[in-house]
């Protein structure tokens, strides 16, 4: 629905550290997210998975060999997917070696620890829903967990999450288990097909070399679901150069490895 009104002016984007401040601590880890908090980020983004045994873990390849020791730990067990462990079988990986020396002994955090953590330092999410054809009821899997961790009262639903997803059906299952959360589509659709995408995501979530001034108008000329007018944070902008583009189109949001620069790069 087009909301017929000029654009506003352009209010500087919420900075979003992507996997945590993840250029400077391993990603997806808890030391990432307080690293972000001690840079003064309030925004994080993880990716979430499932277990052999249905627990939720933060991890962004759906195999974990590449952000853990696992070829290590369990050497028979290729291809080391996530879905073929179980959550105590994961504890055991050492989530921080491959980045440093430093963080050895980083594990991947389950959803809850990670949660609980979100909320200790006081930070809010964007959650990504990871490969969730792999995992059949992920949506209200994650949603039991938020729920048991208190954000989805009230004030976390309002101001402090977003729910988003590769996979459309993915957002739109959130979207219809609990209309009052954000939810957020990855992906550029065309620009024809941005109405059908508004009825279930209040944010169209693409990658910033795939934009254009154009694209964030035609986002922006249209509501979500909530009323409110469509957004976009885009992804993952790690040069400065990029990030002032990026915030001349308007965007809502930036998400990035290295959320100093962009704060750097779109100040003032
Ligand atoms: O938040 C956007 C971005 O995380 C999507 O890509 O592969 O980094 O999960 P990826
Ligand atoms: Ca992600």
């Amino acid at each position: 629905v087009a909301t017929g009104k000029p654009a506003a002016a352009h209010k500087t984007p919420t900075v979003v550290a992507h996997r945590g401040a993840s250029a400077y601590a391993p990603e997806n880890t808890l030391a990432a997210i307080d690293k972000a908090a001690r840079m003064g980020f309030r925004w994080v983004e993880n990716d979430v998975q499932r277990t052999k045994d249905g627990e939720l873990v933060i991890v962004h390849d759906d195999n974990l060999k590449r952000t853990t020791n696992v070829e290590e730990v369990f050497p028979d067990r290729a291809p080391w997917k996530v879905k073929d462990f179980t959550a105590a079988e994961i504890a055991e990986l050492d989530a921080g070696s491959w980045f440093g020396e430093k963080y050895k002994g980083a594990r991947v955090p389950t959803l809850t620890q990670y949660m609980n953590r979100v909320s200790r330092n006081h930070q809010s999410l964007v959650l990504e829903i990871k490969k969730p054809e792999l995992y059949p009821g992920i949506e209200q899997d994650t949603l039991r967990v938020l729920r048991k961790t208190g954000w989805l009262d009230r004030n976390h639903v309002k101001n402090k999450l977003v729910i988003q997803s590769f996979g459309a059906d993915s957002v739109k299952k959130v979207h219809e288990l609990r209309p009052d959360v954000k939810t957020g589509f990855l992906g550029t659709p065309a620009v024809a097909d941005l109405p059908a995408y508004a009825k279930f995501a209040d944010q169209i979530n693409s990658t910033h070399t795939s934009i254009s001034a154009d694209y964030v108008a035609a986002i922006h000329a249209l509501k979500g679901p909530h009323g409110k007018r469509l957004e976009i944070f885009t992804w993952t902008v790690d040069e400065a150069a990029a990030a002032q583009r990026v915030a001349g189109f308007g965007v809502n949001g930036i998400i990035t490895n290295k959320p100093d620069v962009v704060r750097g790069a779109i100040r003032g």
